[in-house]
């Protein structure tokens, strides 16, 4: 691709400036207005004629927009989930897809020990008392949360992601048993009544909506903890809310919902639950490195080679 046979790029929102320099070198960006994201009407007018089109994980790129893009060549996504993108409409039509895998494993395991220990030490809860006024001083049994050495951490999906959290995890004294797609390691029943904590590292696909339901709750110890990096509908929000308001678990700390940004209005009630707005692989080095893939996956494809991170 050189200078004079710039191809049309569309992007549902600002990146980096830098990130930005090198689509530009090789592409006719256009992108959205202002600092948000495109509206759905937007995207489905933009995209036509675009050969390339970068999505965020809140984009739905489903079939409507994929027809609407008819010179599309790949669409690349700035997630290393890639649920929002329909996949098979894209490959029917020869588009490729790509995703931002490794560049936001550290960030996101780094995320998921902040949610640990804060659920486990009862931060929220402490501050919140903090911010109201209502703290007494230090008082020897306020607040006692669970210490995380000698403790099993129940790791559900054991990808790049759950083995980094469980790297962490190990040096805080935590023993780990997982689960795996590939059939290795625990069961899921026997994880779930066996461990103190339990993370979900596991992508959002049909098999994996509602992973974590009433029954599955119910199985874990009372004194057990739950935590949700991945995505929000792996958990049945309704059922956590119940488990959580009748002291069937311990505590929850989520950073992705069912129906984000909405949050389950028993669950913005409850004093056990963390409730973070999705900011797993929120850091300026990672955020920066997820749009560089993503942008170099766009210079790749439109210049006739192979991407770099095409989803498996
Ligand atoms: C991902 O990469 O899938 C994240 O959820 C987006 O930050």
């Amino acid at each position: 691709m050189g200078a004079l046979d710039k191809l049309p790029v569309l992007l549902t929102r600002k990146l980096p400036a830098s990130v930005m320099a090198t689509l530009a070198a090789s592409c006719e960006v256009e992108q959205s207005a202002g600092d948000g994201s495109m509206s759905r009407d937007e995207l489905l007018s933009r995209v036509a004629g675009k050969h390339a089109l970068v999505s965020m994980v809140t984009d739905t790129i489903d079939r409507a927009v994929i027809d609407a893009g008819t010179a599309l060549r790949i669409i690349a996504n700035v997630a290393v989930g890639y649920n929002n993108v329909d996949v098979a409409a894209a490959r029917g039509r020869g588009i490729i897809v790509t995703n931002t895998p490794d560049v936001l494993t550290d960030a996101t395991a780094d995320f998921t020990l902040a949610l640990i220990l804060a659920v486990t030490r009862r931060l929220g809860e402490g501050e919140r008392m903090v911010r109201r006024g209502e703290w007494k001083g230090w008082a020897f049994d306020q607040l006692l949360g669970m210490q995380l050495r000698g403790k099993q951490l129940g790791i559900v999906g054991f990808g790049r992601i759950g083995h980094a959290v469980a790297d962490r995890a190990s040096a805080f004294g935590m023993t780990i048993a997982h689960t795996s797609r590939s059939g290795g390691g625990m069961p899921l029943d026997r994880l779930l009544s066996t461990s103190d904590v339990v993370s979900l590292h596991v992508p959002l696909t049909p098999e994996t909506r509602h992973l974590i339901g009433q029954p599955e709750l119910a199985r874990m110890k009372r004194s057990a903890y739950l935590i949700n990096t991945t995505r929000g509908p792996v958990v049945d929000e309704a059922a956590l809310a119940w488990a959580l308001k009748s002291r069937l678990i311990a505590g929850a700390a989520l950073d992705v919902y069912e129906r984000e940004p909405e949050v389950h209005a028993d669950l913005v009630a409850l004093d056990n639950v963390v409730l973070a707005p999705h900011l797993g692989s929120a850091t300026i080095e990672t955020r920066t490195a997820m749009a560089d893939l993503a942008v170099r996956n766009v210079v790749a494809v439109l210049g006739g080679k192979p991407p770099l991170t095409p989803v498996p």
